[in-house]
């Protein structure tokens, strides 16, 4: 894993990188404010052609603990899109601010508020934990900051909590374990086991695998937890063996899913009872367990082998800056970076804006590496889900799971 960022190097996360941006207008809150075209004309003539000023850009993803990896491929994935325009959008160049998350919810509010308050973003990435980006949400709705979710499913975000100001340019939790419960049971699996780590991503996703599978005639018998970010999972795998379902289905992802694969491995269990997941469960972690993760089949947004120029150019311009292989977390950090660029491009450059740039987010289409995707009304991607096998290092194209699958997103209002 490479953290360092070969494209562009992120601006010091400092007050004087805040104030370092010159005679930009403090403009607190996305939904209150006037514009920076207004700001403009207010200048004096000497200052009329001078750049406009740059889009301060609050990057909260985790760069420590269990998804430290995923938030290096996200911002890898935005300041790549970035690149691809020559360092600006609408016109206009990027000051990052950045924090580290820690995956941990119980510091969001401090954390957003930082990049909020503080530093006086005008847009916030972020970020990879559900948890997290709930906290991240509530402050976003109250402030009317615009947010954009470039992994974390939490489901109540396009739903019920949904707001002009927030898109999610990733998935709902609902979304990729739906269609896996119709795969297994197409597969001839009558009886299974969900586990996860118990906190909304966990959760939500079991929820749905078990509407997923049991609409499609298989029924769920036990739902086994341990609290994020715990790996012993001795005990549960003990529990699995005695209970003897036909197949187990799980979320974990990360460095938890590495060693949930090895575990479930050395337990004796793969070749006993069938282990699948959403794609997050082998998604970034094959280079650590390859061998244990062979013949694996999940479902995801995304596979590594997608028959198309669009993801192959993609892969290799992502190879050839970061010295790595991209994943699902590097194509949402990349379409992040389009829907905002796309967005900023539409009002030309103009940030304030506000109802110009929600249209443009609204009506986006993204020619994603993932294949096209268009955004829902609740404001999260209508996007195929793929069947994918483990083969050496890559989660190989299978098939389409389900075609252009869009969240219930229950309780939300928009639209
Ligand atoms: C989540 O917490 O929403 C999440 C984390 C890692 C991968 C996928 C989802």
């Amino acid at each position: 894993m490479t953290p360092t960022d070969p494209i562009i190097q992120p601006a010091a996360h400092t007050a004087d990188s805040a104030s370092a941006s010159g005679p930009t207008p403090s403009r607190r809150a996305f939904l209150a404010r006037s514009g920076g075209t207004a700001a403009a004309l207010a200048l004096p003539a000497p200052f009329i052609h001078a750049q406009p000023a740059k889009l301060k850009v609050g990057m909260m993803l985790p760069s420590s603990g269990a998804f430290a990896a995923l938030g290096t491929a996200i911002n890898n994935g935005f300041k790549m899109a970035v690149a691809e325009r020559g360092g600006k959008i609408g016109g206009r160049e990027i000051e990052y601010f950045t924090v580290d998350d820690e995956s941990n919810p119980a510091k969001a509010p401090e954390n957003t508020n930082r990049l909020v308050q503080r530093d006086k973003v005008d847009v916030l990435v972020g970020t990879v934990h559900s948890g997290v980006a709930l906290g991240m949400a509530k402050i976003a709705r109250e402030t009317g900051t615009l947010l954009l979710i470039p992994n974390a499913g939490a489901d109540d975000i396009t739903g019920p909590m949904c707001s002009p100001n927030i898109f999610r340019t990733s998935f709902s939790n609902w979304q990729p374990v739906h269609p896996l419960g119709k795969v297994m049971a197409e597969r001839g699996h009558k009886t299974a086991v969900w586990i996860s780590w118990k906190y909304a991503a966990g959760d939500e996703s079991g929820a749905s695998f078990k509407q997923g599978f049991e609409r499609a005639g298989g029924k769920v018998v036990k739902e086994l937890g341990l609290p994020f970010p715990n790996v012993e999972f001795q005990p549960l795998l003990a529990e699995i063996a005695a209970l003897k379902p036909d197949a187990v289905a799980c979320f974990f992802a990360g460095a938890g899913a590495a060693k949930f694969v090895a575990d479930y491995a050395a337990a004796g269990l793969k070749d006993k009872i069938p282990l699948y997941g959403s794609g997050f469960l082998t998604d970034g972690v094959l280079q650590a367990v390859q061998a244990q993760a062979q013949g694996l089949m999940t479902t995801l947004h995304y596979a590594d082998s997608l028959p198309s120029a669009r993801d192959k150019e993609f892969r290799t311009r992502y190879a050839v800056a970061y010295k790595m292989q991209p994943d699902v977390y590097a194509v949402q950090g990349y379409d992040t970076g389009l829907v905002l660029a796309q967005a900023m491009e539409a009002v030309k450059g103009d940030f304030g804006n506000k109802q110009g740039l929600i249209k443009a987010m609204e009506g986006v289409k993204v020619d994603s590496p993932r294949g096209t995707w268009t955004m829902s009304k609740a404001h999260n991607p209508i996007q195929d889900i793929y069947l994918r096998r483990v083969e050496g290092e890559q989660n190989k194209y299978v098939s389409v799971a389900w075609k252009a699958l869009a969240d219930p997103a229950r309780g939300c209002k928009l639209g």
